[in-house]
């Protein structure tokens, strides 16, 4: 049996995140500019968006760019929007003819307006697609979507709009940017780094967290199978006892 057919449907993840990792060691390894780490990082976009899409994944979460990636060069932060212009144009077929919905998170209102229009344009365009959602965190954090959320809580509080005694668990998840979203049960990050990097904090209180020492670029449908595998050996407890998960 290959990789894919050993899979459990029924115990398929609905939601798998992913930190793509790897891009400039990947670029530096074979002599290169960092971007053609990032270019080459697309190929594995590709291969994992349908991959997901083919197996019934509902939601996929790649982290694209982070709020502290801005302080990254000038000429390597325009060069990845520009990327992300090109590919979200070029990708928009394809995502129509897999099924799947474009969705973003994060503080979109500071991508420069040629990647903020291009992508509001796919958004609206796959938005009647009901196979896949795939969600790029764009200008994201979570400390970030934690922090705006607080001052929503805040402000509504002030406001008279809620009670202080309204808050709770729910009521924090409804004000963050994956309020319509469920929470991953699987994280994979590629490249050896055993990090989380300010990516979804909330949402992976319980998710399941793989680690692939293979860098992003190269990172295949085979190593999805493989990580889903991992994931259903796993026993989700959920801070219970495993005699009282398995009864
Ligand atoms: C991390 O590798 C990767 C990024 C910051 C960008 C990821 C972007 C892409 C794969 C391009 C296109 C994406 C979409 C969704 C269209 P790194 O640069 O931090 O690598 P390093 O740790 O080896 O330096």
């Amino acid at each position: 049996m290959n990789l894919k057919e050993q899979i459990v449907k029924e115990k398929l993840p609905q939601h798998v995140a992913i930190i793509m990792d790897g891009n400039g060691r990947w670029a530096k390894g074979k002599g290169k500019f960092r971007i053609f780490g990032h270019q080459h990082g697309v190929t594995a976009v590709r291969e994992t968006a349908e991959a997901c899409a083919e197996l019934g994944v509902k939601y996929l979460t790649l982290y694209a760019f982070s709020t502290e990636n801005w302080s990254r060069p000038q000429a390597e932060v325009n060069a990845l929007m520009d990327l992300l212009v090109k590919t979200i144009q070029k990708e928009l077929p394809t995502l129509n003819k897999n099924n799947i919905r474009l969705d973003a998170i994060g503080h979109l209102e500071s991508l420069p307006d040629s990647c903020r229009k291009n992508l509001d344009d796919a958004i609206k365009e796959t938005s009647s697609n009901d196979g896949m959602t795939l969600v790029l965190a764009l200008s994201y954090s979570a400390k970030w979507d934690i922090t705006k959320a607080v001052k929503q809580i805040a402000e509504d509080v002030f406001n008279g709009q809620l009670k202080s005694d309204d808050i709770n668990d729910q009521l924090i998840t409804k004000y963050l940017s994956t309020h319509n979203i469920p929470e991953p049960e699987l994280l994979i990050r590629t490249s050896g780094e055993l990090r989380i990097s300010n990516f979804l904090l909330w949402e992976i209180a319980y998710s399941e967290l793989y680690f692939t020492d293979i860098l992003w670029p190269d990172f295949r449908r085979d190593d999805l199978y493989r990580a889903i595998l991992d994931y259903q050996k796993r026993e989700r407890r959920f801070g219970k006892t495993s005699e009282q998960t398995s009864s």
